[in-house]
């Protein structure tokens, strides 16, 4: 028999499912290009070529399919650690460095190693939501505090959340699903408040910083680097949206070597890292992906469709803040009922998420990692749901 918690939590992500059945079935009614599905982070740009052409070399390497130590590859993880050197501006070596079965990997293991039962850790909202079943995974819980309306992170909140059963927070920059990138003088703000409250509960809260936006960024933001900033943080990351391969489960996660009692935390990681069920990450992606350190998507292709989707949403009422990254809009629900706009928008055969879905409703996420002629041919229908809201047309 399926456990009560199962239940109850398959119960609480009903309306993520119920969205995904119904975009299915509208799809089966009316024919796959007549819905615009904005629902999911799924990215439809294909990968890099080269990614194809080094993945068929790698293919063709015989007996290279065994397991490897725990961490991954030595090559990889050298390769990987010279990459992020220069982006974290901090020297971080092959030893600092574990392949994971993507973010979701990492953070699991990060999360497995340093949770005590009972302990909380910390994210902003709105936040992926994902974190609270990983939290759950290993005994912990997540704690979730208000973010500033621009959605940056109010450090003064966090602050009054901390207590003795905090264990660490999460911050995720660019953010889905705000595509919000969190400044300089915050994660500075934040570090120096982390070693206050360190000293003041007497354990070490780390920062956890889940970026698998970092390449999806525009206008030459930079996104600040929290190893810099502050020595017990583990970065959690992977090629999913940037390369444009979810499905191969791929990614890293670095630890600070200036975090304190570094040995353990790195030893637990890695064992982590095995029993968590995968072992390690996959062996051919881990040899393909050494090869394309700093390779992305053609970041200008999701600039395009961004700035497509905020002239016209602007136009037809919508009130948003423009994306800094990522591939999503967060868009506030006139009349601040999230489902009410996710129905009508669903009448109009466009699927997208409840800000409730991120904790914070009032919103409604637009994921417009999609083909053009989907943003193209859902306009008519974004045009349409602002005039029947009477929202002030530009
Ligand atoms: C903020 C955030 N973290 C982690 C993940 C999980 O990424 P992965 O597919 O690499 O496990 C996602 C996926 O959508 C995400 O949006």
């Amino acid at each position: 028999m399926v456990s009560e918690k199962i239940r109850n939590m398959m119960d609480s992500s009903s309306f993520i499912r119920k969205m995904f059945e119904t975009g299915a079935k509208l799809k089966q009614e009316f024919g796959p290009e007549n819905v615009y599905d904005f629902s999911l982070g799924n990215p439809a740009m294909d990968p890099p070529e080269v990614f194809t052409k080094v993945l068929l070399e790698k293919a063709a390497d015989h007996h290279m399919h065994r397991y490897m130590p725990n961490a991954g590859y030595p090559e990889t993880r050298e390769k990987v650690a010279a990459y992020i050197t220069s982006e974290q501006k901090t020297a971080v070596s092959a030893n600092d460095i574990v392949m994971t079965s993507g973010a979701g990997g990492a953070l699991n293991t990060v999360l497995k190693t340093i949770i005590n039962p009972g302990d909380k850790i910390i994210a902003s909202i709105p936040c992926f939501m994902e974190y609270k079943f990983y939290c759950d995974n290993h005994g912990g819980e997540l704690d979730l505090v208000e973010g500033l309306d621009d959605f940056n992170l109010n450090i003064k909140k966090i602050e009054a959340a901390i207590t003795k059963n905090t264990a660490g927070i999460i911050i995720n920059s660019p953010n889905n699903p705000s595509g919000r990138i969190y400044p300089v003088e915050t994660i500075k703000s934040l570090a120096s408040m982390l070693i206050k409250k360190s000293k003041e509960t007497g354990r070490n809260i780390y920062l956890i910083s889940d970026e698998p936006y970092r390449k999806i960024v525009y206008d030459e933001i930079e996104v600040p680097s929290v190893m810099d900033a502050y020595k017990n943080s583990i970065v959690c990351t992977s090629y999913s949206k940037d390369l444009s391969i979810p499905g191969e489960r791929i990614g890293w996660l670095a630890v600070n070597p200036a975090a304190e009692d570094y040995d353990n935390l790195i030893n637990g990681i890695i064992l982590c890292n095995r029993i968590l069920g995968y072992v390690n990450a996959p062996a051919l992606m881990q040899r393909t992906i050494a090869e394309l350190q700093g390779v992305s998507v053609n970041i200008e292709q999701y600039k395009k469709k961004r700035d497509m989707l905020a002239e016209k949403l602007a136009e037809f009422g919508f009130k948003f803040r423009i994306p800094e990254g990522t591939f999503y809009f967060f868009v506030e629900a006139p009349g601040g009922d999230d489902m009410k706009i996710v129905d009508l928008l669903k009448d109009e055969k466009i699927l997208v998420v409840p800000g409730r879905g991120f904790s914070l409703p009032g919103y409604f996420r637009i994921a417009y990692c999609v083909d053009d002629s989907v943003i193209e041919g859902s306009m008519g229908g974004f045009k349409r749901t602002a005039e029947k809201l009477g929202l002030k047309q530009d």
